[in-house]
């Protein structure tokens, strides 16, 4: 069976900086892969080159074994990947519901009316446990973790068979990160979907995950089963980086 993606030698520079070398990884069908580093490290650049946001210089995606060229957030959307971003998540000046089908199932049902928008976004929150005033607020007034929290269940919603998900729990009280974190235990159990989840928290990343990649200096430095690796480890490993870095 073929992997959901696949990502070969993908290198990505911003002027001077080179943010990703040469970058090989694999996402399993239905598998979470928890993907870490330090702040810097390229991950959210790598998450943004598989959304079709961004080209990379070198390298090749495959999605269901087929190689594709990514060239649009949309056109990689209509391949089934969909993505939370870290800094781009929600359009503030719409209201929830706007959000919730923006781009999206407007397309799919085109007559459906703002009232069943209303309904169904308030439904699906409500069945998330994402609690939020009301579907009709603008997105700016709530606060960075209802955000997040929406923009999250918009892509549980969308039906997409590659999620990315770039720090869902950084803004996260911890009611709502373990909220996020049953959100993506559910989507796991139900199969259909497989994940990248960059996080900090690395209990959190061996707690949900099915496996973990470390990337450092622009590569894939670590990749093994969650079940084969512990906490210790991977504070170690960029430990050692760092004093290495440090000529400690
Ligand atoms: N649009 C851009 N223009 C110039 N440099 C960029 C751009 N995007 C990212 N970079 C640089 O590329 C490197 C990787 O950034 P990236 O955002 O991918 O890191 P990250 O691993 O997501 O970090 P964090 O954990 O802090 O979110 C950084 O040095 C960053 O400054
Ligand atoms: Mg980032």
């Amino acid at each position: 069976m073929s992997d959901a993606l696949r990502v070969e030698n993908i290198g990505k520079r911003f002027g001077g900086v080179e943010a990703l070398a040469d970058v090989t990884l694999r996402l399993g069908k239905g598998e979470v892969l928890g993907l870490i580093g330090d702040n810097g490290a390229g991950k959210s650049t790598l998450i943004k080159i598989i959304s079709g946001f961004q080209r990379p210089d070198t390298g090749r995606i495959l999605i269901d074994g087929t190689e594709v060229s990514l060239r649009s957030v949309d056109h990689a959307r209509s391949l089934g990947v969909d993505t939370v971003y870290q800094d781009l998540a929600l359009v503030n000046e719409l209201s929830v519901y706007h959000n919730m089908f923006l781009n999206r199932e407007l397309v799919r049902w085109p007559l459906l009316s703002n009232r069943a928008m209303r309904r169904r976004a308030a439904e699906h929150l409500a069945d998330m446990g994402v609690r939020i005033p009301s579907v009709d607020v603008e997105v700016a007034k709530l606060s960075g973790g209802q955000r997040q929290a929406i923009a999250v269940a918009r892509s549980v919603y969308s039906d997409a068979r590659i999620l990315l998900l770039d720090e869902p729990l950084a803004a996260m009280g911890a009611k709502e990160g373990t909220m996020i974190l049953d959100l993506v235990r559910d989507l796991k159990e139900r199969g259909e979907v497989s994940i990248i989840i960059i996080a900090h928290n690395y209990a959190q990343v061996l707690d949900v995950c099915d496996r973990v990649n470390l990337l450092q200096h622009g590569r894939i430095a670590f990749d093994k089963p969650t079940s084969e690796t512990s906490l210790q480890e991977l504070t170690d490993l960029v430990v050692a980086d760092y004093r290495r870095s440090r000529g400690l």
